[in-house]
């Protein structure tokens, strides 16, 4: 699906802003920034989290690959669960910081951060230690897409399992985030329906990131290899388990 949300009208002709600009130009550190996080946005990330090792455990999963992992937050889920972990990001000073602290953490056998596209996993995908990868799209990172399906589309040529955190499209939720991008130093926000039933935000440096209704992300997740097994909500967002792709060895638990 083309996105509307994702297209401005400056000087009277349309403008695609590629998918990614604000981050492919060095945006992470701001977005990123835990500094930056209004404080509603902790137990969002705690949900996350959780979610993500519940899954893990449940699913039977034997590594864990955070997509847009920046500084490697999920690292603890797979320090708790027991997990190989393969963080990847389009941004060089994230993996550079990732890759810093695993070394200084003594994980160096066990965690990796590779620069890489989440939207090519052929380049990624044979580095995963393992053969049932949970992979975690965290914090909206979906969102930030114009076309979030070749995002699930290149995930699911990986398979195992997914969990997809997306924030809603509830008017409070939309205020958290206005703040949260505010405190980010993201100018000149506009505001307009996003293509999933969410809020669709747009700012300066080609930033651009959408939310999601319930509904919307079933119908996104309708149109690709993914099938849905659990969902987890709170406030802000929610938290959807799914199995990518086909052809894995999963058992009962499915
Ligand atoms: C997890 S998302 C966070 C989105 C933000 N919370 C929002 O609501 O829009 C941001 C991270 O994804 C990374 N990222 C963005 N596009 C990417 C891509 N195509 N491939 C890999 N990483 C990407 C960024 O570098 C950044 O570290």
């Amino acid at each position: 699906m083309r996105s509307t949300a994702f297209t401005r009208t400056e000087g009277g002709a349309s403008e695609t802003l590629p998918a990614g600009s604000f981050y492919r130009d060095g945006g992470a550190p701001a977005i990123m920034r835990a500094a930056h996080f209004p404080d509603e946005l902790l137990s969002y990330l705690q949900m996350e989290g959780l979610a993500a090792l519940k899954s893990a455990i449940r699913h039977r999963c034997d590594s864990l690959v955070e997509l847009g992992c920046y500084d490697g937050r999920a690292l603890e889920v797979a320090r708790a669960a027991g997990l190989p972990y393969l963080g990847i990001d389009i941004s060089p000073g994230a993996i550079a910081r990732l890759n810093r602290r695993i070394h200084e953490e003594g994980l160096d056998g066990q965690a990796r951060g590779l620069i890489g596209d989440v939207l090519h996993s052929s380049s990624w995908a044979l580095e995963i230690g393992g053969r049932r990868p949970l992979q975690l799209f965290p914090f909206n990172l979906l969102g930030n897409f114009a076309e979030p399906e070749k995002v699930l589309h290149s995930a699911a040529a990986a398979g195992g399992i997914g969990v997809i955190s997306v924030f809603d499209e509830q008017p409070s939720t939309t205020a958290v985030r206005r703040a949260y991008y505010t405190a980010c130093g993201i100018e000149e926000l506009d505001e307009v329906p996003g293509d999933y039933g969410g809020v669709a935000f747009q700012g300066e440096g080609g930033f651009a990131s959408q939310s999601f209704s319930a509904e919307g992300l079933l119908e996104l997740l309708g149109s690709v290899d993914a099938t849905v097994l659990h969902t987890t909500t709170n406030r802000l967002g929610q938290c959807v388990t799914v199995r990518l792709g086909g052809g894995l060895d999963f058992g009962p638990e499915d």
